[in-house]
């Protein structure tokens, strides 16, 4: 629901009143009030607000406050920076980057339902992008192709889906810049545990954006942007058989991973 302005000029009034007993608190003297205007000027000019939001933990905190009270569904998470919205529809077999690509091979299966009856949900459709195995996205290496790793894959009439894709690695965000100098300043790393970005699309259903990670890395606990949900986190299985890694048309040995996934009836928004 809409805020009016007197809304917003309130929690503005708020943020002011805020910030002033911060500085209170803090004692803080001119010349630390210049510095921090300084730096926040910087993190502006780089184009690194949203990334300074992220390592704050504001991010997954103001999407946990838009979604609260959801007492069903697959958990949501942050879109972060690298989706974009022409991803292709994939055909059979779904997969969002070539047989050879370098790194684990990885197929994750699943059903869209509905986070209320259970009944298969026929229509959705998964939106997908991912890093590859060293940590890039398709914009970081454009040299890599168009439509890389990333990809729409639809379900079948029983809700069920599977793609083939390569275990993301965990990526360092940027920290050239005024943001990585704050982390270290902070003492803090920079990695995000690995993880595939996945929004849902269903007509009659809510949109989902979301992000799936894996049990077995090192950074769940300290990801740098604090995104883990424990709901979201699944099992990888390694998988030796040639004969299976046929079937799945995967090169062995590969993993699995299952995702199931659930949506809220609501508007496609
Ligand atoms: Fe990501």
């Amino acid at each position: 629901m809409a805020r009016t302005t007197e809304e917003y000029q309130e929690i503005i009034r708020d943020l002011v009143d805020t910030l002033v007993d911060f500085a209170t608190r803090h004692d803080l003297t001119t010349d630390e009030y210049i510095q921090a205007l300084g730096f926040l000027t910087e993190v502006g000019r780089a184009d690194e607000m949203i990334l300074l939001g992220d390592v704050m933990y504001l991010s997954i905190a103001i999407d946990e406050l838009t979604h609260r009270g959801r007492t069903r569904g697959t958990a949501t998470n942050v879109e972060g920076p690298f989706y974009l919205p022409d991803n292709p529809l994939l055909e059979p077999p779904y997969r969002l980057c070539s047989f050879d690509e370098p790194g684990r091979p990885l197929v994750v299966s699943g059903r869209v339902t509905d986070a209320e009856s259970g009944e298969p949900i026929a229509g959705a459709v998964l939106d997908l992008w991912q890093a590859s195995a060293d940590g890039f996205y398709e914009q970081q290496k454009p040299e890599r192709g168009p439509n890389y790793l990333r990809g729409k894959v639809p379900v079948d009439p029983d809700g069920r889906f599977m793609f083939r894709t390569i275990v993301p690695a965990s990526y360092e965000i940027p920290k050239e810049g005024p943001v990585g100098r704050l982390l270290e300043y902070l003492g803090r790393h920079a990695f995000r545990a690995n993880h595939v970005h996945i929004k849902v699309f269903a007509e009659g259903y809510e949109s989902l954006t979301t992000q799936i990670f894996f049990a077995d890395n090192e950074w769940l606990r300290s990801d740098v942007v604090g995104a883990v949900k424990d709901d979201l986190v699944v099992e990888l299985a390694e998988e030796t058989d040639e004969v299976r890694a046929k079937e799945f048309e995967v090169r062995s040995p590969f993993f699995t991973a299952p995702c199931d996934i659930s949506l809220r009836k609501g508007s496609l928004a």
